[in-house]
């Protein structure tokens, strides 16, 4: 037998190299070498303190866990497929560099609970970086809300214009949306942040661990209660992908209005050559590839979402290979959701500008203040149905005409209706319109004003 043999001297053969290279998780799971490192680093301190090693052998193996560390950042240590995963590859490297008294790391251990205790120290890591890059994106749609809460846009309904609203508020809108998944990814990192180290392979240790100690050291707020849970438990996993998803909807969703405000038939917002590409043979086109693509990227997580729940629907407890099927989707979920994340921040902080002249037009050339019409005349106790059949007559012939609401003479207004007076045109003003919805966390200016301070003070005071 080879020195570099894994297993117990129960095993004679050695395995099919293509079932070797089916086996081994090496290829990804090197991703989570700094979690290992700093798991294994909080084992052994424990296992010196409490006496099962050394306090000397416990130093020793520390040390040559730092010196891996230190390899690995320097280009210096790359295991390779024989080494089938992580955690022997760096078992392995380790007693290399401190000799036998590496083999004693994996004392009291199973690589179930070590490798449950790797995933859970990167997600952690992982979810605050997230979190950090969604404020960067409030901070952005902020700053854009501040300077345009009088910069008015069509809102719509069914696609179809509606009511004209603050162009802060709408951007704000999307404030909320990432509030709650900034909000969600702090009660997901609770539920991450237990410790499954001491878990064992299923069943817990026979060694005399300190497990809240292990814990303590990894910065973990608890420890699972029942071993084969905690060896077997990737709730936290399916919970982040879920608000990964969230997190993608949302982005999605505004990529989807980025790219209708750029195309020539809305014209809201042009593409600064920062962030936009051309076409190989049309030399007119300036293409939105930034939203495109991150409207595409949340299929994945979306599927990623879908495997991990169809991973764990019929795992017996506790620890299955299966499980390694766990951490590409969620490298991949983490990566996507970041690049995602920061694409569309730098998209919006300096790949778009608001055609302000065009948004003007918009807002004044159509009938979205046929609402406010209704409303004036509900206001002098027309009830609002025989308002709102009444205005949406005179759309109608309007419409027949080739006039909007503004254009009608007073005349014609009082042939309507005898309650209408000259402040009807006052009343029907895109501007007017739109300060006039004041109730509380509507578009009136008030309350958008309102909306900004109460977002700044968020951002500033919560982390
Ligand atoms: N590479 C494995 C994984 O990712 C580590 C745990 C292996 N445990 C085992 N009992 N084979 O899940």
């Amino acid at each position: 037998m080879t020195e570099k043999k894994t297993w117990s001297d129960r095993f004679e053969g050695s395995l099919h190299p293509a079932i070797g290279e089916f086996n081994a998780s090496i290829g990804f799971d090197i991703e989570l070498i700094e979690y290992d490192l700093t798991g294994s680093v909080a084992h052994a301190t424990m296992l010196g303190r409490q006496g099962i090693i050394s306090i000397e052998e416990a130093d020793k193996i520390v040390l040559g866990l730092e010196q891996i560390r230190g390899e690995y950042r320097s280009g210096n240590f790359s295991p390779g497929i024989d080494e089938e995963d992580v955690h022997f590859a760096v078992e392995r490297r380790l007693t290399q560099i401190v000799g036998d008294v590496g083999k004693k790391l994996h004392t009291a251990r199973s690589r179930n609970d070590q490798v449950g205790t790797d995933i859970r120290l990167y997600l952690r890591a992982k979810i605050d970086g997230i979190r950090e890059q969604l404020r960067d994106f409030q901070r952005v749609l902020l700053q854009i809300a501040e300077s345009n809460v009088e910069t008015l846009i069509p809102g719509y309904t069914h696609l179809q214009r509606a009511q004209p609203v603050s162009l802060a508020h709408h951007l704000l809108a999307y404030f909320q949306m990432s509030q709650r998944d900034w909000e969600r990814l702090g009660e997901i990192r609770r539920r991450t942040n237990i410790s499954p180290l001491g878990c064992g392979a299923l069943a817990g240790t026979t060694f005399p661990i300190d497990r809240h100690l292990s814990a303590e050291l990894l910065h973990f707020e608890g420890v699972y209660g029942n071993s084969l849970d905690g060896v077997s438990d990737r709730d936290f996993a399916i919970e982040f992908m879920n608000a990964a998803s969230l997190i993608m909807v949302h982005l999605s969703r505004l990529s989807e209005e980025m790219i209708l405000w750029s195309s020539q038939e809305f014209g809201f917002i042009t593409l600064t050559d920062s962030c936009a590409t051309g076409s190989s043979i049309m030399p007119q086109k300036k293409n939105p590839d930034v939203p495109e693509l991150v409207r595409g990227k949340t299929g994945r997580v979306f599927g990623h979402l879908q495997g991990l729940l169809t991973l764990m629907k019929g795992l017996p407890l506790a620890y299955n290979k299966d499980l390694q099927e766990d951490k590409e989707a969620l490298f991949d979920g983490v990566k996507t959701v970041q690049v995602c994340i920061e694409a569309m921040t730098i998209l919006l902080a300096q790949g778009i500008k608001f055609q302000t002249g065009r948004l003007h037009q918009a807002v004044n050339e159509d009938f979205s203040n046929a609402t406010d019409v209704a409303d004036y005349l509900a206001a002098k106790g027309v009830p609002f149905r025989e308002a709102y059949n009444l205005v949406g007559k005179v759309v109608k012939t309007s419409l027949a005409s080739g006039k909007l609401l503004k254009d009608l003479s007073l005349g014609e207004w009082k042939e309507l209706h005898p309650a209408f007076e000259e402040d009807i045109y006052a009343a029907i003003a895109p501007e007017r319109v739109v300060s006039a919805r004041n109730s509380y966390g509507g578009t009136g200016f008030e309350q958008v004003h309102r909306a900004i301070e109460e977002a700044k003070v968020l951002v500033q005071t919560q982390s």
